[in-house]
């Protein structure tokens, strides 16, 4: 297909090829510039409806707007809700995507979602690398339940950090809770962004005693400044996916490993 952005910022899809009758796959990223890849992607689809396609399965190896799922204070959107919405507006019948930030985020739907497990890639590797004697921190509460699931796997301990932070841009302050002394940590969570919940609990790690604090996150996001301030931390290495297109910064980077998904998106497309 040919997607074109008009001077005045609007996008026009045009199927060139005959889909009437087919299955068809949509990859499309929500991550670099989400609002335009959003916007982007319900034209392709429905460009795709009107050609006839027979299904649409959209996958989105990271699923945009994921952490507004919910009404956590006055006057806020559910914007996860809201993109579920236009998605089946728009017309795809199933979704594939990796490591929602909440598995709830499935019932938003009333097509077939397909959550992979992208952060079971990361574990093996993580264990393959430094084995399963460590302690799994949960670098903030949100990110309790995925660091369980890793803790869980390698029969390692477990510890969380309660961190306060004011707004999406201000530093936080750190409070361990459980104990890292002496031991090999692995923080584990789900997204990267600013970089500033795993700055500042591998910090508290290392302030706490860790030996060696390591991370392992599914998606990279890394805005700004998120990778110099990762480097400048005490975070020895970092596992993600490659569910985000990497940058110049993170291609440069050698203590951030990025591990591919696309097999597991592959085998989730064949057994559509
Ligand atoms: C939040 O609930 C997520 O699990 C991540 O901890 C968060 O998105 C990380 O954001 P940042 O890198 O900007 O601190």
């Amino acid at each position: 297909m040919v997607v074109e952005t008009f001077p005045d910022g609007e996008i026009a899809v045009r199927v060139e090829e005959e889909v009437s009758g087919q299955d068809v796959v949509v990859l499309q990223t929500i991550a670099r510039e989400p609002n335009n890849d959003l916007m982007e992607l319900f034209i392709i689809v429905d460009a795709l409806k009107r050609a006839d396609v027979k299904t649409i399965n959209a996958v989105l190896p990271y699923f945009g707007y994921c952490r507004a799922d919910r009404k956590d204070r006055p006057g806020v959107a559910i914007s996860a809700k809201l993109v579920a919405n236009l998605l089946t507006v728009a017309g795809i019948d199933r979704l594939v995507t990796v490591d929602l930030h909440a598995s709830q985020m499935q019932g938003f739907f009333d097509i077939p979602v397909d959550n992979l497990q992208g952060h079971k890639l990361l574990l093996d590797i993580f264990r393959k690398s430094q084995g399963n004697d460590c302690v799994v921190v949960a670098p903030n509460v949100g990110s309790i339940h995925v660091a369980r699931t890793y803790a869980a796997a390698l029969g390692a301990g477990f510890a969380v950090i309660d961190r306060l932070r004011m707004d999406q841009q201000n530093e936080c302050h750190s409070t361990l809770i459980g104990d890292v002394k002496g031991k090999k940590v692995l923080l584990a969570d789900d997204i990267c962004s600013t970089g500033v919940t795993l700055a500042s609990a591998a910090k508290a790690c290392h302030e706490k005693g860790a030996k060696q604090v390591f991370g392992a996150v599914t998606h990279g996001l890394f805005v700004g400044e998120a990778v110099s301030l990762l480097e400048s931390s005490p975070l020895e290495k970092l596992w993600i996916t490659n569910s985000i297109p990497s940058t110049e910064q993170l291609r440069g980077s050698e203590w951030i490993n990025t591990i591919s998904i696309a097999r597991l998106i592959a085998n989730a497309i064949r057994n559509a």
